[in-house]
């Protein structure tokens, strides 16, 4: 993928502030600190234009990244993260349900979750949001630089099962040796023209 132009559009908290040229859209979800923002730095061979936080939990809004003003990543923000207040977890709520409720630009909603951990009753949750709610889903395994290859599938399958997904592929990535990019663009691609 040609990478001609990345705009960051809009850090939104409300649904008047969203894009509304109708362009596809691609939403990254998962826990805080899985590697959402990394992860688009990484698809788009930058390195910190998606904020990448020292202190997890800090996205706090949704961030629309225009690419090649044909498609917007949406960088969602995290959950989970235990040193998040209730009135702020209500607020995490308030925010992903506004844009996910009923958004017909988005096309797919990549699910994150750490390649080394059993998925956790959130990350289930969000599995189950995202079907609920109708949407496309691709599950990510982040931070494969963590694991040997040879375990791989070991690991996918607890992801699965957890997650309850049948035959549905795993993607796995590593932001930080840059594998499995190329693979995953391969799946944007597919997305967004569709
Ligand atoms: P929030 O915005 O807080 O929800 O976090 P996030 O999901 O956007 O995670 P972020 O991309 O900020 O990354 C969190 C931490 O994980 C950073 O310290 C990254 O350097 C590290 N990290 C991200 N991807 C990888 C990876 O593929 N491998 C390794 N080893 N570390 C990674
Ligand atoms: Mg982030």
């Amino acid at each position: 993928m040609k990478i001609k132009s990345t705009e960051m559009v809009v850090s939104a908290v409300n649904k008047d502030q969203y894009p509304n040229e109708g362009l596809p859209e691609i939403a990254l979800v998962g826990r805080s600190n899985v590697g959402k923002s990394s992860t688009i730095n990484s698809l788009l061979n930058r390195k910190s234009f998606a904020r990448v936080s020292q202190t997890p939990g800090k996205t706090r809004t949704i961030n629309f990244y225009r690419i090649n003003k044909e498609f917007y990543f949406v960088d969602l923000p995290g959950y989970g993260y235990a040193k998040v207040s209730k009135t702020e977890q209500a607020q995490w709520g308030k925010i992903m349900e506004r844009y996910l409720k009923d958004r017909k630009e988005l096309c797919n909603i990549f699910l994150l979750v750490d390649i080394r951990h059993e998925p956790t009753e959130q990350d289930k949750q969000m599995y189950e949001w995202i079907k609920y709610f109708g949407y496309e889903c691709t599950v990510i395994a982040t931070k494969s630089d963590k694991i040997s290859k040879g375990n791989y599938q070991k690991h996918f399958s607890i992801i699965r099962k957890k997650l309850g997904l049948s035959d549905e592929k795993i993607i796995p990535i590593s932001s930080l040796k840059k594998t499995g990019i190329e693979e995953l663009w391969e799946e944007i691609i597919d997305i967004y023209t569709k």
